[in-house]
This record gives structure tokens, sequence and C-alpha cells, in this order.
């Protein structure tokens, strides 16, 4: 299913900050809300970024069975922070075999291991955006209590100090909250 981010006039989230990491940025706008992308055609944006809901692609059976037996669901009610994370990762990454993308990922940066830690308080979801020719591969998107914010920040740290994260050439990072 492919989804858009539409930042603008309306949403059910504020944005509180936009702040660029690293490449470009993006524009300023009071409101975020996520529709599927046929509805989006045609609706007023600041701007517009668009993924898909796709298949895994390292995470082993076993890493799987972990995270499907610790996350929660998007949309629980005490969940009043989302940050929206759109990255994209250089041409050096792609160039590479999906195994060393792997190892790299997984056995080198430990991704999910270390995300493992901060399940079940962040709910997240990945969409992709590379096939569709978006310019950011990836929108990544966290559900947390207000008061999960101090973990979370932690989280990013340790994954932006990670090897991966050297193969990262755009990054923002969106902090939305919703009353
Ligand atoms: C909340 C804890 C987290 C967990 C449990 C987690 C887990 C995962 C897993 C299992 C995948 C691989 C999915 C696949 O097999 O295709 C993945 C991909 C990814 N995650 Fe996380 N993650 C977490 C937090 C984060 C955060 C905070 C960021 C951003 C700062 C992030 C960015 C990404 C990106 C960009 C990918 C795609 C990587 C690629 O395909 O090259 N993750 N995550």
């Amino acid at each position: 299913m492919r989804y858009a981010m539409l930042a603008g006039e309306t949403g059910d989230w504020t944005i509180d900050a936009i702040r660029p990491v690293r490449g470009a940025p993006l524009g300023e706008a009071p409101r975020l809300q996520v529709v599927e992308a046929e509805r989006a055609d045609g609706l007023p944006a600041q701007w517009r970024l668009d993924g898909v809901v796709s298949n895994i692609r390292y995470a082993t059976a076993h890493e799987a069975a972990a995270l499907r037996a610790r996350q929660e669901g998007l949309g629980r009610p005490e969940a009043r922070r989302a940050v929206l994370i759109p990255i994209a990762k250089s041409a050096a990454w792609w160039a590479l075999a999906q195994d060393e993308r792997r190892a790299i990922f997984e056995e080198t940066s430990h991704h999910t291991a270390i995300g493992m830690e901060y399940l079940p308080a962040v709910a997240r979801r990945l969409y992709h955006g590379r096939d569709l020719g978006e310019p950011f591969d990836f929108l990544t998107w966290f559900e947390f209590a207000a008061g999960d914010t101090p973990a979370f920040d932690a989280l990013v740290a340790r994954l932006r100090a990670s090897a991966e994260w050297t193969y990262v050439e755009r990054e923002v990072e969106v902090r939305l909250s919703r009353p």
C-alpha cells in the first residue's frame, strides 16, 4: 500500500520542529497527515513524500518473530509523539550486494538488536520510496508516549553513530505531537 505524508495546513499531527540532520532540509509547515496516496492527489501541501509498506529485506526469521512478539501497533492513544525521519542512502550503499548490506546493517551496526531494546515503547513503520523514484529511499515513522522521548533520542543517537549511518547522505527529522 502506497502512502503519502502531506505537510500543510491540515492533519492530525502538529509539526513541532523540522531539523535537517544531513543534506537538504524540508520546508516549514504547521501540520502533517498520513493518507493513502490515491486520496492525496490534488490535496494542497507544502510538501509531499510517498512510500510503500513493503516486505522485509534484512530481518531473519528469528528476528522477525522476535519483533512480532514485542512490537506495538501505530495509533495507541497514549502515543502522542511521533517522529518522521526520511532517509536517503548513498550510491555506495546501493552498489553493495544484499549480503554485504545485511552484514553492515546487523552484524556490524546491530540495528535490530539496538532497536529491540526500545520496544514496545516505540512503535514503528518503515516505508520504502526508492523504487517510486522518490527523493528519500525510506520514510521511517515512530510513535511513543511523551515520557519516552529521552529514550527515543538515545536510540537515534546510537543508530547515527553506527557504520550503517556512514552511508546516509540525506536525513531530516520531523518532530510531531497530537493532543
Ligand atoms: C524502534 C526501534 C527500531 C527497530 C526495532 C528497528 C528495526 C528495523 C528492522 C528490523 C529493519 C529491517 C527491515 C527489513 O528487514 O527490511 C529496519 C530498517 C530500517 N530502519 Fe529501523 N528500527 C528501529 C528504529 C529505527 C530508527 C530510530 C531509525 C532512524 C533514525 C531507523 C531507520 C531505519 C531505516 C532507514 C531502515 C531501512 C534500512 C535499509 O533497508 O537500508 N530505525 N529497522
